[in-house]
């Protein structure tokens, strides 16, 4: 069985409309998803359900500046049981201090402790983290190859429209 995950804080889970500060707060989020492009997936959603979202391919922007925003999403595939180490890095140099922080990620596995490197970046930058969501992705690394891969069709619509629900009531109070 496929599970979904998301997790923020009780008070931020509340339904209802928009406030005015939400829809001006601007949001980036900052990506690595070159497996299959199962994290991307995600993020595209999220960006057609909230325009004013900013996605930021970590390759093609390795000196993007996120100063101007409020809010930023990290988001990549599960590589070697972490963050892929382009997003780490990237977040290391340019993660400015002080920031909320969401986490958006794809794995092969069912389960696992995957945020511990990017955790420990971004709480050394004195962020705060206001929630994450994961799933499983569809993964073909190594031998999951010989057998035609793992979690096929991964995130699927039900695991797409979670992640964008997930956003839109993310940080609310
Ligand atoms: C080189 C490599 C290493 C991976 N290591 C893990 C791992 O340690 N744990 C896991 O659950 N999935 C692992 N995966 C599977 C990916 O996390 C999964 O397919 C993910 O959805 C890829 O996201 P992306 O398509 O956005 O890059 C690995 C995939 C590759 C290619």
């Amino acid at each position: 069985m496929i599970r979904i995950h998301m997790q923020m804080p009780k008070s931020a889970a509340r339904e209802g409309h928009r406030t005015s500060e939400e829809k001006t707060m601007k949001t980036a989020i900052a990506y690595y998803s070159k497996h299959h492009g199962n994290t991307k997936k995600l993020l595209d959603a999220i960006a057609a359900a909230d325009p004013s979202v900013t996605l930021i391919d970590v390759t093609e922007q390795p000196q993007a500046d996120l100063s101007a925003f409020d809010r930023i999403g990290l988001a990549s595939g599960i590589y070697y049981t972490n963050y892929a180490k382009q997003l780490v890095a990237f977040a290391q140099a340019h993660l400015p201090e002080g920031k909320d922080v969401f986490f958006v990620y794809t794995h092969g596995a069912p389960a696992g402790n995957f945020l511990k490197g990017i955790r420990e970046v971004v709480e050394g930058k004195n962020c705060r983290e206001i929630g994450q969501y994961h799933c499983q992705g569809f993964d073909t690394f190594g031998p999951f190859k010989l057998v035609g891969g793992i979690a096929k069709g991964h995130p699927d619509d039900g695991e797409i429209a979670a992640a964008v629900r997930f956003y839109e009531t993310l940080g609310r109070e």
